[in-house]
């Protein structure tokens, strides 16, 4: 495990860090109380009242209540610009929880039966609240205004969109948009950061094979949808096999088949549900229609009919390669060594920060946070999941660099 921490007993240590560093206790605290009262998306009126107050006792003008339970904080900052365009950047944290049941026992367990922060968003709003908290303390750091976007129901159905159409990005226009997302898929001292595709489009589709049930016995009087379904599932993986360039990664999956009741009837229908994953933006619409093509081709070999229902749900996060050599250098300031900064880090998993990079240049990234020494490695979404605390701090610090480095 790569160990490289920034220590305090380095010599080294700016003044920056060592305020950010002062606060670590109370981002522990927050993401603690957080952590305690999990929320699903759209519902999040505690965490939500919970930001509120701070933002209120630091004296930090917001907004509340966009897209139901989003927050948008700004904070303006007082050093004088270097160009005639005061520069607007905001800092996006999600912060809706799963329904989870925790299985960790901690002090700070969940005491909201069947939900839990497994994704470690309370982390990312503790974060958020740190940055908030550093630069109003701090406003001589920076020109034009930070703008900190606390968003709902990232896990679905989704905040970014309505908070975007809610106008969040707008009034004063927000120039570039960053976000990171604490990652157990990296140990703790690393920082994923890449230009372009980040994370993966998400897109879902369901299909129910309509044929003619009767006799397991005597198929010749059917027309057997799990026989149809069997191919549809093989033939549906010819897609990214011999469709799509080999080259470009791409995953569908048939996470659910449903069909029949018993061994000697062959029912009338049977049901599939699917996502699709890539990262190239112009694959957008090529699974729908190549979906749909295999599915009406081999029922209609058959005799059989279907209904097919597709979203596109998330597009792919693709980071501006300005803004992410931007974050890479902040993260390499913080991190202090060239090999805590990584690049290797892509994931087929999803997130709609994808909406905000796609109106504003922006990006996001992963902040290493597995800890296995401490036991801390579980997986995102799983009921024991946890992070390593001590990357809090590090998070607020690479947010402030990040400030330093575009609010000129
Ligand atoms: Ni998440």
């Amino acid at each position: 495990m790569l160990s490289t921490m920034p220590s305090l007993e380095n010599l080294d240590l700016s003044q920056v860090r060592l305020q950010i560093r002062a606060l670590q206790p109370q981002l522990v605290t927050w993401r603690r109380q957080i952590h305690q009262k999990p929320e699903l998306g759209f519902q999040e009126k505690l965490t939500a009242a919970f930001i509120t107050h701070k933002l209120e006792s630091w004296g930090i003008p917001y907004v509340a209540g966009i897209a139901k339970t989003g927050i948008v904080a700004t904070i303006a900052g007082t050093k004088p610009p270097t160009t005639n365009h005061a520069p607007v950047l905001a800092i996006r944290a999600d912060m809706d929880a799963l329904p989870v049941q925790e299985k960790n026992e901690v002090e700070y367990k969940s005491q909201h039966p069947g939900l839990m922060h497994a994704c470690g968003h309370d982390g990312h709003v503790s974060i958020a609240l740190g940055i908030a908290h550093h630069l109003a303390q701090h406003p001589e750091t920076f020109a034009g205004t930070v703008k900190i976007i606390f968003q709902p129901a990232e896990e679905g159905p989704g905040g970014a969109k309505p908070m975007i159409e809610a106008g969040v990005l707008e009034n004063p226009d927000v120039d570039a948009i960053i976000g990171l997302h604490l990652w157990n898929n990296l140990p703790v001292g690393t920082v994923g950061v890449r230009p372009g595709a980040l994370m993966a489009a998400v897109e879902r589709f369901r299909c129910v094979i309509h044929g003619k049930g009767g006799h397991g016995a005597i198929p010749q009087q059917t027309i057997d949808p799990i026989l149809i379904a069997a191919q549809v599932v093989t033939t549906l993986q010819s897609i990214v096999a011999r469709n799509i360039n080999p080259l470009d990664a791409a995953v569908v999956t048939v996470g659910s088949l449903h069909a029949g009741t018993t061994d000697n009837v062959i029912p009338h229908q049977a049901e599939m549900l699917g996502t699709v994953r890539y990262f190239q933006p112009q694959y957008t619409g090529y699974f729908r229609q190549r979906l749909e093509q295999i599915i009406q081709g081999i029922c209609s070999s058959h005799g059989a009919g279907y209904e097919f229902e597709y979203e596109e749900f998330y597009p792919p996060v693709i980071n501006h390669p300005e803004i992410a050599e931007l974050v890479r250098g902040a993260a390499l300031e913080v991190m202090e060594t060239p090999v805590g900064v990584v690049p290797e880090c892509q994931t087929m998993g999803g997130e709609d920060m994808s909406f905000f990079l796609q109106k504003v240049p922006g990006c996001y990234f992963f902040l290493g946070a597995a800890n296995a020494e401490k036991k801390l490695n579980f997986p995102h979404h799983h009921p024991c999941f946890d992070f390593d605390e001590t990357v809090l701090a590090v998070g607020v610090e690479i947010f402030a660099r990040c400030v330093e480095k575009f609010c000129k």
